[in-house]
């Protein structure tokens, strides 16, 4: 028996009938970004593992967890990234970028991998567009990327948002608050299954906001990060909050917001659409600052600030209000005899940029023109040894099956 292959599991085909949403997105991208002077960025998509592990940290569940790694044919680690901002802080600093210029906005589109658990808004191999701005450490930058992402999501008509926000402190404050997290779920440790007392050796901070039933009791009394920040911290954060006031950008203060990745300091947001489409998937934006970020990584100190959506959720809510993808060529030629003269012609319109369509498998012209109605062609052309001879034939137009003559030289002109 022939074996029967499958895309792998939380790996999706997009295939034609679904690709405008996806088109749509990432024009509506490259609009908006560009409008807020983001410029693109494409890195590979796998780096060596050790670039994650020390970016994002190796004790964070993407790390420690979900990464696609393996060893190359030179027996190097390598693993397929699980997110974008370690790769784009390795792409500047590899390239020196803080030497030419102070400050650098860049987006990114592409696919991420982590092998999680899948369900409705998560899947193996995702996609994310990323934003990150290096260079300035005021709010002004936390307060731009966030109108920046609003902007975005309101043009593709996703409004039923909540902004969250929280400030995770310095790194300082950081550590000082995770060992009084650590202390605070310890008394609690009896009650903590297995997987949850490793988090807390591992990541405490986690547990902050765990989704599991019996921790909602004990998040509820735990230690606060906001009554912990240090006092630059606290400025930094109020005046970010001022400046979303000033933009009319609606935003709840969520203290147990901690996100999951290590790198973050100071600012960290989320932006969540309530909606059942995406089930328990509901945040489509997730960011935050990460100031300490490019020295971990062994480049200059450079404050730096970004978030990233997944697209696949933002798909998921634009649904049908996505036009479907292919809407059928302008015109199809359909062969009586005319040979050779069909082919020149198709290639002539379509070097003209015309969308035109032919049977390349030929057969009777009832057949091809079954073909062109199945393609949804808006006109029609049958050409025989006739319309070669006078140079004329009859364009039908298969919306209302009206005809008219037309000359095969001025085509180009008449269809446009
Ligand atoms: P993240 O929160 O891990 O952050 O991911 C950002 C977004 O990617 C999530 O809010 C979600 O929409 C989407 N996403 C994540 N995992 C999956 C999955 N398995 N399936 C589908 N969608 C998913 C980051 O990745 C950071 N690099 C964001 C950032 C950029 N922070 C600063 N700059």
């Amino acid at each position: 028996m022939k074996q029967k292959f499958c895309s792998l599991r939380g790996m999706s085909d997009i295939l034609p009938s679904d690709i405008a949403a996806w088109q749509r997105l990432e024009a509506t991208a490259r609009e908006v970004f560009g409008v807020f002077g983001f410029n693109e960025i494409r890195t590979p998509i796998a780096e060596e593992t050790a670039l994650f592990e020390r970016g994002v940290g190796e004790d964070t569940e993407v790390i420690g967890k979900e990464m696609y790694s393996f060893l190359d044919k030179g027996e190097r680690n390598i693993s397929l990234r699980p997110e974008g901002t370690a790769s784009a802080a390795r792409c500047y600093i590899e390239h020196a970028v803080h030497q030419r210029e102070p400050v650098s906005k860049w987006f990114y589109i592409g696919p991420m991998f982590r092998y999680e658990r899948m369900k409705t808004g998560r899947y193996r191999q995702f996609h994310q567009l990323g934003a990150e701005a290096f260079g300035i450490a005021e709010p002004q930058q936390d307060a731009e990327l966030i109108q920046l992402a609003l902007a975005f999501l309101q043009k593709l008509g996703i409004a039923q948002v909540r902004l969250e926000l929280n400030s995770l402190g310095n790194a300082d404050c950081r550590r000082r608050f995770s060992e009084k997290t650590h202390a605070y779920f310890s008394n609690h440790r009896h009650v903590l299954s297995a997987d949850l007392q490793k988090t807390l050796d591992k990541n405490p901070l986690r547990l902050l906001d765990s989704k599991e039933e019996v921790m909602a009791p004990l998040i509820a009394s735990a230690p606060l990060l906001l009554e912990h920040l240090d006092e630059a911290s606290r400025e930094h954060f109020e005046e970010l909050q001022r400046l979303l006031r000033l933009s009319d950008i609606d935003f709840v203060l969520n203290p147990r917001l901690v996100r999951g990745l290590d790198y973050y300091s100071r600012t960290a947001f989320e932006i969540i659409a309530d909606s059942p489409l995406l089930g328990t998937a509901g945040t489509v934006c997730g960011g935050g600052r990460y100031d300490g970020l490019m020295e971990q990584l062994g480049g200059p100190s450079t404050p730096a600030v970004g978030f990233a959506m997944g697209l696949e959720r933002l798909c998921l809510l634009m649904g049908a209000d996505a036009k479907p993808g292919f809407e059928g060529p302008l015109l199809f030629l359909a062969d009586a005899g005319a040979g050779d003269e069909v082919w020149k012609l198709l290639l002539r319109l379509r070097k003209a940029g015309l969308v035109v369509e032919a049977d390349l498998r030929g057969g009777s012209v009832k057949s091809q023109l079954k073909r062109a109605n199945k393609l949804n062609a808006q006109y029609c052309l049958v050409l025989g040894e006739a319309e070669l001879q006078t140079g004329k034939a009859q364009l039908k137009d298969m919306r209302n099956s009206t005809e008219r003559e037309v000359v095969l030289a001025e085509l180009e002109g008449m269809l446009r």
